[in-house]
Formats: C-alpha cells, sequence, structure tokens
C-alpha cells in the first residue's frame, strides 16, 4: 500500500521532519526545512516466495585491473588515484567560483584525445562554455559540448554503449527528474538525479563525474548525501584571494585518500604546481620575528609552509585570539603548555596566528613549528634563516615523533634548509615513527628535541625567562 504525504526536509542536513519548524532538529540550521513531496512505500516483507541462493566465492581469484584513463594532468591524476576508472562515479566539491568548471573543461579536453568526452552544463550557456575553451585554450579538442538539465533525455542520450566513455555533469544540484514533485536542488532531486545517472554510469561503464557545489557549512549541498553513493570524493579548495587551489580526495575507493593537488589559477585557466613548498614559501622574509617554517606533510606529499605569529600588547579586556588556517583550540592548548611548563604568559596579549599563502594545516605535527613562531614573536628574535620545524607537543610539554620524518626532511633538504628542528629520534622504530635509521642518510643539521623547555631556551631570551615564572617540568 502507498500512499502520499508531505515531508519537510532540511536541505542542509538531509534529515526529514513530519512538521515544519523554523530550525533542524538535527543540524541546528535556520529555515531550512523545505516541503517536498514523498511517495512512501510501506515495506511488505518477504513473501512466502523463495528466493536464489546466492554463491560464496574466496578472497583471491582473478580480477581484471581497472583499466585507469590517465589525464595527463599529473596533479589531477594523482589525487583520483592514478586516473579515471571505467563505471565509476566521481564527486567534485567546492565553493561557487573556486574553478570546478574550468578544471573539469581542462580534464575533459585533456582526455578526448584518448576517449570520447561529454560536458553537460546546466549552468552555463553553449556560448560561455565555448568563450572558456578559447580562454584555455582547448577549443581546438574533441569534448562534446551540451547545455541541459533534464536527466530524462541525458539518460536516453548517454544510454548507449558506443557513447561517451567520460561524462562531466555540471552541476548536480541543476538537474531534475521530471517524475519528482520538487524543485531542482533540492534533496530529493539532487539524490535521484545522482542515482540515476550512477546506474547508467555502472551499466553502460562509462566514468560519470558529478559537479556539486558546497554550502558555507562545507558540506556538499543537497548535503552529504551524495558522498555515500560515489566510488570518489573530490574536493577542491581555494580561498579566493589567493590564487592556489587545492584539490583533496576526501573518499576514495580506488585509491588512496588524503592526497592532494595543486594548481595556480591564471589568465589561462588552472596550471599544475609541481613544486608547491616554493610557492607558499616565495615570500617568506627570513629576518622577521614570529615567523617560522613547517615541514608538513599532505597525503604522501611533502608541503612546507611559513607560519606567521604575532603577539601584541591587548587593549581589550579579554584579548584577542585570531587563527587563520590552523585549529584555534590547538593553539589555546599550546599556549597554556608553554606558561605551564615552560614559564612564557602570554594571558594578558593578543596572539594572531596565519598559515602564510591560505592554506589550511591539520596535521597535529605542526605544534612545534607554531610554538618556534610564539617564541620568537615574543623574544622578537628571528628564527636563524633556513631553519624547517616538526613535532607534536603533548600536554606535559614533552615533543612527540610524527609520521613521515624522512619525507620532510628530504623535502627541507631538497629545498636548501640547513637546520630541521625536530622530535628526537628512535634507535630503532618499530612503528616506523621517526625512527634513526629512516633519517640519518641526510645532509641538513637535525636539532632534536624532547621537550618544548629546549626549543624555549634556543629561540627565546634570557630576559623572556626572568619576567615569567620560572618552567616547571613534571
Ligand atoms: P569556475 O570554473 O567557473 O568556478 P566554479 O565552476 O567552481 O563555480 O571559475 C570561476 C573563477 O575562475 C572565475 O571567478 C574566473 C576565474 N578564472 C580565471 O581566473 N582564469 C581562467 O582562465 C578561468 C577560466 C576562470
Ligand atoms: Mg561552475
Amino acid at each position: 500500500m502507498s500512499r502520499k504525504s508531505v515531508q519537510y526536509i532540511c536541505q542542509e542536513c538531509g534529515t526529514s521532519h513530519a512538521k515544519w519548524s523554523g530550525q533542524c532538529t538535527e543540524c541546528n540550521a535556520w529555515n531550512s526545512l523545505a516541503e517536498e513531496a514523498v511517495k512512501q512505500v510501506t515495506p511488505k516483507g518477504l513473501s512466502q516466495r523463495k528466493g536464489r541462493t546466492i554463491e560464496f566465492v574466496g578472497l583471491t581469484g582473478k580480477t581484471a585491473r581497472a583499466p585507469r584513463l590517465v589525464s595527463g594532468i599529473n596533479e589531477f591524476d594523482r589525487v583520483s588515484g592514478g586516473g579515471l576508472v571505467a563505471g565509476s562515479a566521481l564527486l567534485v566539491g567546492g565553493d561557487p567560483g573556486v574553478g570546478k568548471s574550468t578544471l573539469m573543461l581542462q580534464v575533459a579536453a585533456a582526455l578526448s584525445s584518448q576517449v570520447s568526452c561529454a560536458y553537460i552544463s546546466g549552468e552555463e550557456a553553449i556560448d560561455q562554455l565555448r568563450m572558456r575553451a578559447d580562454r584555455l585554450e582547448v577549443s581546438g579538442t574533441s569534448v562534446k559540448l551540451a547545455a541541459a538539465t533534464s536527466v530524462r533525455d541525458i539518460i536516453a542520450t548517454l544510454d548507449d554503449p558506443k557513447g561517451p566513455r567520460v561524462v562531466i555533469i555540471d552541476s548536480i544540484q541543476t538537474m531534475y527528474v521530471d517524475n519528482v514533485d520538487s524543485a531542482p536542488g533540492s534533496v530529493t532531486q539532487v539524490r535521484t538525479s545522482a542515482q540515476e545517472l550512477i546506474r547508467l554510469a555502472k551499466t553502460q561503464g562509462f566514468c560519470v563525474i558529478l559537479v556539486g557545489h558546497v554550502t558555507k557549512e562545507g558540506a556538499i549541498a543537497g548535503p552529504r548525501i551524495l558522498e555515500h553513493m560515489v566510488d570518489t570524493v573530490l574536493y577542491f579548495e581555494g580561498e579566493r584571494s589567493h590564487q592556489f587551489r587545492i584539490l583533496r580526495s576526501v573518499k576514495n575507493r580506488y585509491g588512496a585518500t588524503d592526497e592532494i593537488g595543486v594548481f595556480e589559477m591564471g589568465g589561462g585557466g588552472l596550471v599544475e604546481v609541481s613544486n608547491p613548498s616554493a610557492l607558499f614559501l616565495a615570500d617568506h622574509d627570513d629576518n622577521t620575528s614570529g615567523s617560522a617554517i613547517f615541514a608538513g606533510v599532505e597525503g604522501t606529499r611533502p608541503l612546507l609552509v611559513e607560519i606567521q605569529s604575532l603577539i601584541a600588547h591587548s587593549q581589550l579586556a579579554t584579548p584577542r585570539r585570531a587563527v587563520v588556517g590552523w585549529d584555534s583550540s590547538r593553539l589555546a592548548m599550546l599556549m597554556a603548555v608553554l606558561d605551564t611548563r615552560c614559564g612564557l604568559a602570554m594571558g594578558g596579549a593578543d596572539v594572531y596566528l596565519n598559515v602564510a599563502g591560505g592554506l589550511r594545516i591539520a596535521e597535529p605535527a605542526a605544534d612545534l613549528a607554531v610554538a618556534a613562531a610564539l617564541v620568537s614573536s615574543l623574544s622578537g628574535k628571528p628564527i636563524p634563516a633556513g631553519t624547517a620545524f616538526f613535532g607534536e607537543v603533548g600536554l606535559s610539554g614533552e615533543i612527540r615523533p610524527v609520521t613521515h620524518s624522512d619525507v620532510r626532511l628530504k623535502e627541507a633538504e631538497k629545498l636548501g634548509f640547513k637546520n630541521v628542528v625536530m622530535p628526537t629520534r628512535r634507535k630503532s622504530g618499530k612503528s616506523g615513527k621517526n625512527s634513526k635509521k629512516d633519517t640519518q642518510n641526510t645532509s641538513v643539521n637535525v636539532i632534536e628535541l624532547s621537550h618544548l623547555s629546549d626549543l624555549v631556551a634556543l629561540y627565546g631570551t634570557t630576559e623572556m625567562g626572568a619576567q615569567t615564572s620560572p618552567p616547571s617540568k613534571q
């Protein structure tokens, strides 16, 4: 028995409510409930009819390795796990205007010399797309363009084994299925459209790339509902005020996650950045206090970035803490550790922290570099030129080992750094973390620290210790 009823679905998180209210009880978003007609089907349960038995097989067996479509745009290929897989579905999310359509057109153009590629846009007219193609200098390639939004029409066109092998849908929020009674962009429409397109991609064996806008909260609008349906989820990030863009893989059934690709947005589209560290360090000035270089790793990729801090006398009753590109609660923790364990009180001062270039760092390994920037800012002494830092700081002030020490050291060496300040290395590394064996073949001068007070002794000043309470190491 089926019954037609109305539900109120939150456009931010996808939760359905029986009644309308001003705020979603699940994600607390305001004014996000929209009325959608939902055909409710009461589950019937299994009747007397018996099903067929399924067959079990072993874990080993002959599996054809999925052939990859390699675009030649290295940064994209690496993030997608070594190229696109036939019959797979990819979701590319990002803020409006970050460059998703530009990247997709470039990828389609690069692949069109090997296979037939279709680019279906629901947002732009053919003329606009052609103008962009001109600007990207790809007008000569054989990408098939179409401006369409009806999923029924798109499926009728693509339901052909000789059809395109790569299909880009830009964007999934503009697509609609005509027998669903809700507006394009609503949760039900986005979900149904994606389901239909993915089903066709699996049966016809083409790779479908769905472009999706993210909301200000960072979820793909029509929210995270698409993430479990697709094989790969890539996010395209970047500040509009900065030129570089980062393509990050957050889910990949065919490769590693946390992989990043770095691009630079220029007049002629997105250009790959094969040496991102050089880009992030380009404007670094060696002679300013409060700046330290962090030897980071994103995915499998080393990335050196500058961390800047400023400690200023506060005019306010509650001093300001402003953090860009890092976790503000992590900064609070680090300041508390510097205060309690090393006697460096910053309680009455405004503290500003900035990851130069607009990058966001999530690694705990950045603790030591942030601490160094803070200590240098407090002492007014610049960190000696050519020094990079990495290491996690614990609550007792101990400096803990982090993963990929060898990769970090190698990158610092490659970029001409002379000193690397890092956690004390173990003699033999059972866990592979920070072992001496991995990191001994390096020409950089390695400074090993075991406690944060050693860092203060290195980069602080004697007056700094005198004006604050004595450190306690317990
Ligand atoms: P676009 O790919 O349309 O973004 P999205 O599809 O994610 O909404 O890119 C939009 C921005 O990129 C736009 O502000 C203009 C800029 N841009 C360049 O700077 N150079 C270029 O060559 C192109 C094509 C776009
Ligand atoms: Mg677009």
